[in-house]
């Protein structure tokens, strides 16, 4: 059976976290040619080691970086296939709204919006170039529900479901598409440290599913939208939350 990824240059930001390794690992699989990049370099270096590809070790913040990270990519691969925008951070001790600090909103909006749009912007000219361009971000359930708390994430998040309609329908005539996953709780070391086990019964009671999500099967929703078999399809967000937003409260 034909690989779904073949000949591919995909660059995946985040790859050395929970859901950003697992994609990394499905894409792989599928045959695509990667760079992998993230902040951290210890947990890059393990996936890149593991699965091979091009690891660049880089802050996201850093849109010079970017600018570098996307002319080397093309110097080095000659092009770029898909985008697939994972990296993100999440201030647990952020607070309700009137205790949020700048500081904290600064981080979340750099990281989670900001850099995605930075390098996605940088990549659009290639990708539209690639015949088959394809962009995923990546946000989460709370940008379509309210929490107690981070309201800044949920808002970064919200922005990155918006971009994804803007990048799609400006660039969708040059045959580049863009979509967006959104995970529900998704079983990550970093995600689960945040889940104390009443708070992860309650979730877990509140998803029609009654689980949390594994990164493997986030990864599948990446590689869909990623991947030809996703061909028509552009400025959407799927999420994967085992139906955690599909019911009232009960
Ligand atoms: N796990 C969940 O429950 C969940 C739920 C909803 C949304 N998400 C989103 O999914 C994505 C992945 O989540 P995860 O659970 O795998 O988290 P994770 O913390 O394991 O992975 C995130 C990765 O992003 C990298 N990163 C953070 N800031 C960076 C920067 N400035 N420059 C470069 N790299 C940077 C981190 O080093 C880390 O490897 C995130 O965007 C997150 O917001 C996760």
């Amino acid at each position: 059976m034909a690989l779904e990824l073949e000949n591919k240059i995909a660059i995946i930001t985040g790859a050395g976290g929970g859901i950003g390794s697992a994609t990394a690992r499905r894409f792989a699989q599928e045959g695509a040619s990667l760079i992998l990049v993230d902040r951290d370099e210890g947990p890059l270096r393990a996936i890149a080691d593991e699965i091979g590809g091009d690891a660049r070790a880089l802050d996201l913040r850093d849109e010079t970086a970017i600018d570098a990270l996307v002319d080397s990519v093309v110097a080095d691969h000659g092009r770029i296939d898909v985008v697939v925008n994972i990296a993100g951070v999440f201030v647990g001790s952020e607070g309700r709204v009137e205790d949020s600090t700048r500081k904290t909103w600064d981080l979340t909006l750099d990281v989670n919006l900001r850099a995605s749009t930075h390098l996605t912007a940088r990549a659009l000219p290639h990708l539209a170039a690639s015949g088959s361009g394809a962009v995923v971000m990546t946000s989460s359930t709370q940008a379509r529900a309210a929490d107690e708390a981070w309201a800044s994430y949920g808002v970064a998040k919200a922005g990155v479901e918006a971009l994804t309609r803007y990048v799609a329908t400006q660039y969708g005539p040059q045959g580049v598409r863009c979509n967006c996953v959104a995970p529900g709780v998704t079983a990550t070391p970093r995600a689960l440290e945040r889940f104390p086990e009443d708070r992860a019964t309650a979730v877990r009671n509140n998803t029609p599913l009654r689980r949390f999500g594994r990164p493997e099967e986030l990864a599948d929703a990446y590689l869909f939208l990623a991947s030809a078999r996703s061909s028509f399809i552009t400025g959407q967000v799927l999420p994967v939350d085992g139906g955690m937003l599909v019911h009232l409260p009960s």
